[in-house]
Formats: structure tokens, C-alpha cells, sequence
């Protein structure tokens, strides 16, 4: 197989939205197009399985069903398109960013009757740092919404990124007519029931056989001078800038009703950029082209098989070709490991994989040698930067009444901590006897418990702490960087998993005092984002 042609046709990018705006039911029509799946409904396990905490239980008994969404696979006009999965609910929002860093562009799935909402504002803010490409879909557009031009203006104005309406809507709701292709100068007329679009060859927006497909007047004059509007104000397309993740191609439609979602992967499949280069922590680029093997660990997914308390780590290939069974240096352990199980995903299958270019996922079998963030390469001593951690919320200690257990509890908690399902802080005079426990949110600790006691077999009971806020410590000058010791002035200093040192704070106003204490120092509120 020729290496270079395979890793330039792969796209691999993530669907990022808020709860509720319609991602499974999009990722199932992309599916659907992407030939994986026959039959809509065959994506299981997601609907409605994520808002309440026994759902989630019942999700994670059912693993077998969440593991083999998590990336997605399938090829669309030559591509090879690998959309890896984010968690919807909001407590699973830093699984999320790290999927995020995996990706080289996103999609940004909003509801048109509500605009931009929380958790897209969050998770934008993850692909803005990154600069990453990013394409907009305004969904739910066979229901009355908010208009076109203000999902537009609310992107804009709340995101600070521009749009680049490649369709626009003719109607909404019930009166909804179509897509206007700006670029091909097409009309995608839709009707309810009827899967295909019939597709009309225009002269322009102006021409009045769109009048024709307009049931009631107003809709007609309304996109007339919605049109109007946008010729006027909108520039051309500037793919360095899409590149940038300054300019958003945009288009509209119905997940539902599958409106639309053809015309967005056909722009995908246009503008999608493929695997891009990857910085090192010393700032060495390495290019996806190079026959050089490099990959990081993104996401780790535990005890697949209760019996033998194996996970399997998500590795993202940036660099050469994987293959099965062979040999890769694992950077941080500083030691040379096979990797013998690999799977990739497709849909529900799981299936062995024998080989794998950049841009891709492979899914390997781990007996505890990988945590979030580790690299593997094919003999360099490459780091990719750490996976980006977040303040954490809420705090707590863990309990065990068996003192004769604490050890054990000790050695999964670090587990987990691993896995990135929670945050883990160690006071260094105390120990990892001792742990913090920090997670975004009150979800992730009933998570914790459940899994603690499930998979483990432990019965904890957790015991709250004051904090609300963590703030990594870095020194303010790069050149001359002050050493952040076992103390600082003020307030006491712990160490996240990776021995970074941090602050727990009990409210966020309490870091004024620490900045005056110690103005040599920075208090970050992410880690691993710079
Ligand atoms: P999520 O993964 O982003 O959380 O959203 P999901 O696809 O589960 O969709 C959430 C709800 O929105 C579902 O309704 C789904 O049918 C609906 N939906 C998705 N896309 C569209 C669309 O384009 N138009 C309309 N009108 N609705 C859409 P539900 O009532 O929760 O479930 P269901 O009974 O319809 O499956």
C-alpha cells in the first residue's frame, strides 16, 4: 500500500455540540452515507442513556456497545473518514477535549431554535486554542428556530469566529422549502418523507424558479433579502483562514429528516484538512508524512474483559505506519513494548487491525503500561505535550472502612486517575495515601464510587472538601524560571498526577491573596494548554 497516498486521504475529525442538538442522530446519517450502517437506528446505546446517572451505569455494563462508538470509521469519495466520538454529557466534558486534540477539524453541531449554547461555547474554546478548522451546522431546521442570520450573528458574536454560509435556508418549520447552494448554485428542495432532495440547477438566488418551491409569499421575500444581505457583506471563502479556524464554512438542515447532511460532508470531504503536523514538547515538528512511527495515547477505556483487567488505550498514529504486533519505544516508561492486540473500530465491529496510517485510531490492549498523554514511537524520543487538564469543580477525600483495603483503593484510585476518569492531588508531605479527588462534576463521583466498588469490589464513601478551584503554579518568567518548591507562601502546594504543582483554592477569589504572596508566579486554570 502506498504509505503516502494513505495517510493523505485520511480525515479524521470529531462532532462537537451540546446535549441534545442532535449529534447522535447526525453521527448515525453520516453513518448512513458513509455505507457503514443499512439502516437508521443501528447506532445503539446513545439516546437517551446519557442524561441520568443510572442510564450511564447501564451504558458502562453495556461497554461492549459504548467502546465500539468511540471511533468511528468509513470511507466517503475516496477518503478515508475517521470520526471519533466525544461524550455528550456535560460531566464527561474533559474526555471530550482530549478526543478534541486527536482530531484535525471539528464539527459544530448547534440547535437553530436555541444558537449557541454552553457546552459548544466550552468545547470551542478547546478547538479556538488549537486553532483548529472547524465547520458549522445549524440543525433542527424542519422546526421554526431562531433565524438564519441571527444563529449567524449569534455564532459570530459569541464564538469571535466568522461564518461562511455555504447554504442558506429557504423557510423554516413547517414552511421550510430548501437549501440555496451559495457555491454550486443549486437548490436542495426537500420534502417530509421523501429521503432524496429533488436538486434544481439555478441561475442565481435571484431566479424565480425558487419562488415556484415557496408555498407562502413571505418566504420568498424573506430570503430575497436575507441573500441581499449576505452577497453584500460576505467575502469570499479564504481557505487559509478555514485552515486557521478563523472562518467557518457553515450550512444548514435536519439531522432528523436527513436535509443537508450530504451537502455538509461533500464540504467535509472539500475542505477537511488531513492529518496535520504534530509539535513535540522540544518543539520538534513531526510531519505525518515521515516513515518514522510516532503516536500518543488519548483516551484510555478499562476493564473491557472483568477477567483480566485489561484496557485498551486509544493512540492516535501522527507519524509512519502502525502494524500490528510491532515494536514501539514507550517514551515515558523509557522502555521498548509490543503491541500485540490492536483493534480498530467500525461502527459496532470491533476488528483486528494489521495496519494503520496517521490519522487514524487503533484501539491497543494494555496491562496498565499507558496513562493519558503517553507517546509511542518507533525509536525517537519524541513527547507529545501532555493532554490539557482543566480545574476541577469539586473536591473529595476517599474513605474506606477497611483499613486492611486502603492499599488496594490506593492502587485503583491511581488507576483511574490514569485514565483520566478523575483528577487525582497529592500533598507531598502526606502521600498518595491521601489523595484529593477532583472532577468537573458531582457525575464523575458517582462514576468513581460505582466503578470503585463494581470493579474493585471496594465500598468508599467520600468525604467533600472546601476547594472549588485548582490553579496549576508556573513560574512567570520563561527564561529564568523560578523552581515551584514543596511550598509556597500562603497556601499549601500539591502535585497532579503528571507532578505538577497545583493550589486547591476554596473559592476563586482566595487567588488574589496567593498572587500577592507570590508575584513570581502564574496560577493557571488548565494544564497542558498553552
Ligand atoms: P445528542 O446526541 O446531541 O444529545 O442528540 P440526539 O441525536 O440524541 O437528539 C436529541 C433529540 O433531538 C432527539 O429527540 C432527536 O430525535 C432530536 N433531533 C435530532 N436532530 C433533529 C432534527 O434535525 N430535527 C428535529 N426536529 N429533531 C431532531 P428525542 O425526542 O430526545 O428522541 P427521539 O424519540 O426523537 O429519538
Amino acid at each position: 500500500m502506498d504509505f503516502i497516498k494513505e495517510t493523505q486521504r485520511r480525515r479524521t475529525f470529531a462532532i462537537i455540540s451540546h446535549p441534545d442538538a442532535g449529534k447522535t442522530t447526525i453521527t448515525e446519517k453520516i453513518l448512513f452515507q458513509g455505507g457503514v450502517i443499512r439502516e437508521a437506528g443501528e447506532v445503539k446505546g446513545k439516546s437517551g442513556t446519557k442524561a441520568a446517572t443510572s442510564d450511564w451505569m447501564t451504558m458502562e455494563k453495556e461497554r461492549g456497545v459504548s467502546i465500539t462508538s468511540s471511533v468511528m470509521q468509513f470511507d466517503f469519495q475516496g477518503l478515508r473518514v475517521n470520526l471519533l466520538d466525544t461524550p455528550g454529557h456535560k460531566d464527561f466534558g474533559e474526555d471530550t477535549y482530549r478526543t478534541l486534540i486527536a482530531a484535525d477539524s471539528a464539527a459544530m453541531l448547534i440547535d437553530a431554535a436555541k444558537g449557541v449554547e454552553n457546552q459548544t461555547r466550552k468545547l470551542y474554546e478547546v478547538c479556538k486554542l488549537r486553532k483548529m478548522p472547524i465547520f458549522t451546522f445549524a440543525n433542527k431546521m424542519d422546526r421554526e428556530g431562531k433565524e438564519a442570520l441571527e444563529i449567524v450573528d449569534d455564532v459570530e458574536s459569541t464564538l469571535g469566529i466568522t461564518c461562511f454560509p455555504v447554504t442558506w435556508p429557504i423557510g423554516m418549520g413547517d414552511l421550510f422549502a430548501g437549501l440555496y447552494h451559495r457555491i454550486e448554485n443549486k437548490v436542495y428542495h426537500f420534502t417530509k418523507g421523501q429521503e432524496a432532495p429533488e436538486v434544481i440547477e439555478v441561475s442565481s438566488w435571484q431566479d424565480p424558479k425558487i419562488k415556484e418551491l415557496c408555498r407562502e409569499p413571505f418566504v420568498y421575500d424573506k430570503f430575497l433579502e436575507e441573500m441581499e444581505l449576505l452577497e453584500v457583506a460576505l467575502a469570499p471563502f479564504d481557505e487559509q483562514e478555514f485552515l486557521e479556524g478563523k472562518i467557518s464554512p457553515m450550512s444548514f438542515g435536519s439531522a432528523k429528516f436527513n436535509w443537508g447532511v450530504d451537502i455538509f460532508l461533500k464540504l467535509f470531504a472539500k475542505y477537511a484538512p488531513g492529518p496535520a503536523p504534530r509539535k513535540t514538547r522540544s518543539e520538534e515538528i513531526v510531519e505525518p508524512t515521515l516513515k518514522k512511527f510516532s503516536g500518543f495515547v488519548f483516551k484510555i477505556q478499562a476493564n473491557m474483559d472483568r477477567k483480566h483487567r485489561d484496557r485498551v488505550a486509544f493512540v492516535r498514529v501522527c507519524s509512519g505506519q502502525f502494524l500490528r504486533g510491532m515494536k514501539v519505544s514507550h517514551v515515558r516508561l523509557g522502555r521498548d513494548i509490543r503491541l500485540s492486540y490492536a483493534n480498530q473500530f467500525m461502527a459496532q465491529d470491533r476488528a483486528t487491525v494489521e495496519e494503520a496510517f496517521p490519522g487514524d485510531i487503533v484501539g491497543v490492549t494494555d496491562t496498565g503500561n499507558f496513562q493519558i498523554g503517553d507517546t509511542i514511537t518507533g525509536g525517537q524520543k519524541w513527547m507529545f505535550p501532555d493532554m490539557p487538564r482543566f480545574s476541577p469543580e469539586v473536591f473529595a477525600k476517599l474513605n474506606i472502612k477497611d483499613p486492611l483495603k486502603r492499599k488496594q483503593m490506593q492502587k485503583a484510585v491511581l488507576q483511574l486517575g490514569e485514565e483520566g476518569t478523575v483528577q487525582i492531588f497529592v500533598d507531598p508531605f502526606v502521600g498518595i495515601q491521601d489523595p484529593v479527588i477532583g472532577v468537573v462534576g458531582e457525575l464523575q463521583f458517582d462514576v468513581l464510587l460505582y466503578r470503585l466498588n463494581d470493579e474493585y469490589g471496594l465500598n468508599v464513601k467520600l468525604e467533600k472538601q472546601p476547594f472549588s478551584v485548582a490553579r496549576w503554579v508556573v513560574s512567570k518568567n520563561k527564561e529564568q524560571p523560578t523552581a515551584v518548591g514543596k511550598t509556597i507562601k500562603g497556601g499549601t502546594l500539591y502535585k497532579d498526577i503528571s507532578d505538577n504543582p497545583v493550589v486547591l483554592l476554596n473559592r476563586e477569589w482566595d487567588l488574589r491573596w496567593l498572587e500577592k504572596e507570590n508575584p513570581e508566579l502564574e496560577f493557571k486554570s488548565t494544564a497542558g494548554l498553552e
